[in-house]
């Protein structure tokens, strides 16, 4: 019998950085999903979903994740592929999945699906790392949505710490678990439901992309060399993921000297850079953002994680 759980995150900042290299600060959240289980001789994967009406089946090896059915088997199938890629030869297993997770909800249910998968799947298998596991779960992520994400989610995922937000440079993929203020703490509000594969997710990565063919490596370009583009949308969506680095830096130095004003200031920031430059919030969210930070504990509030729905991630006073 095998029992893995895995944990959601919201990011606290740095929204699209990660696809151009860039640095990011998810943490961890309560929320989370849980596989348990037999292995078995045959080699199948079969999974019951307390959240699901159909169970699946996969049978190993698989050949194409994307045509799973049902579609939450996608995932599944997606990280077995890649195991299988890698040349290892996971076990059939047959088991049940839970999760206190809200699906659709912008909380990353998906990479926690992958992460728990990897984790059963890897047991008496591989000795993987934390990064190791990320990066296949990411590439699980591209084969069994489309969506060409980044490894935040992932990586938050497998190798974040309970009450540490993770600093990730996902250029070098080196971590840094920063413990939160004593002054502060973090919660979160589901505004409404969103999907990735949906949205403008993609076009997004895409048009990240032309800026960097016309500057350079984003993480290392400069505001001035971003202001000169003359294409004025790939201008803007330069200025967000440019000044949002910055962001993250200056909140990780503010976490550190327990400046939560400065962390609050930031993120009210970071989310105006998403509403006007990056466009990947709404009017929903916008109104959700904005009457959270007419309460009174409140120092900061935006839109978590891809957007286009989803949850605001909010900082408050703890003494309230
Ligand atoms: C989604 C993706 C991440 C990241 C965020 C935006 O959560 O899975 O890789 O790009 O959006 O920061």
């Amino acid at each position: 019998m095998v029992a893995v759980r895995a944990h959601g995150r919201i990011n606290l900042i740095g929204d699209h950085t990660d696809y151009t290299g860039g640095w990011v600060l998810p943490m961890p959240i309560d929320a989370h999903t849980t596989i348990s289980g037999e292995f078995v001789d045959d080699r199948h994967w079969r999974l019951v979903s307390d959240d699901e009406p159909e169970p699946i089946d996969i049978s190993l090896p698989v050949v194409d994740p994307a045509k799973v059915v049902p579609r939450w088997g996608r995932y599944v199938a997606g990280v077995l592929h890649q195991i299988e890629a890698a040349g290892l030869a996971p076990r059939g297993f047959r088991g049940r999945v839970s999760s206190t997770l809200p699906i659709g909800s912008g909380l990353s249910s998906s990479a926690a699906l992958e992460i728990a998968v990897a984790r059963v799947a890897l047991t008496d298998v591989a000795d993987l790392s934390d990064t190791e596991i990320a990066r296949l779960c990411q590439s699980a992520e591209h084969l069994a949505s489309g969506v060409p994400c980044g490894i935040m989610d992932q990586l938050c995922i497998a190798a974040g710490r309970p009450n540490r937000a993770t600093l990730i440079d996902c250029a070098s993929l080196a971590i840094e678990h920063c413990p939160i203020p004593e002054s502060a703490s973090f919660t979160y509000e589901f505004v409404m439901p969103r999907t990735l594969s949906g949205s403008e997710y993609s076009a997004r990565v895409s048009e990240a992309a032309r800026a960097t063919d016309l500057v350079g490596p984003l993480r290392d370009a400069t505001l001035d060399a971003v202001l000169a583009i003359e294409d004025p949308l790939i201008r803007r969506r330069a200025r967000h993921i440019v000044t949002e680095n910055r962001r993250v830096r200056d909140f990780a130095a503010a976490m550190k000297s327990g400046d939560i004003e400065t962390m609050g200031t930031l993120m009210v920031a970071s989310h105006r850079s998403m509403q006007h430059d990056y466009e990947t919030s709404n009017d929903v969210m916008d109104a959700a953002v904005e009457r959270l930070l007419g309460e009174s504990d409140v120092l900061g509030a935006r839109l978590t994680g891809g957007g286009f729905g989803g949850c605001v991630v909010v900082l408050r006073r703890r003494d309230h």
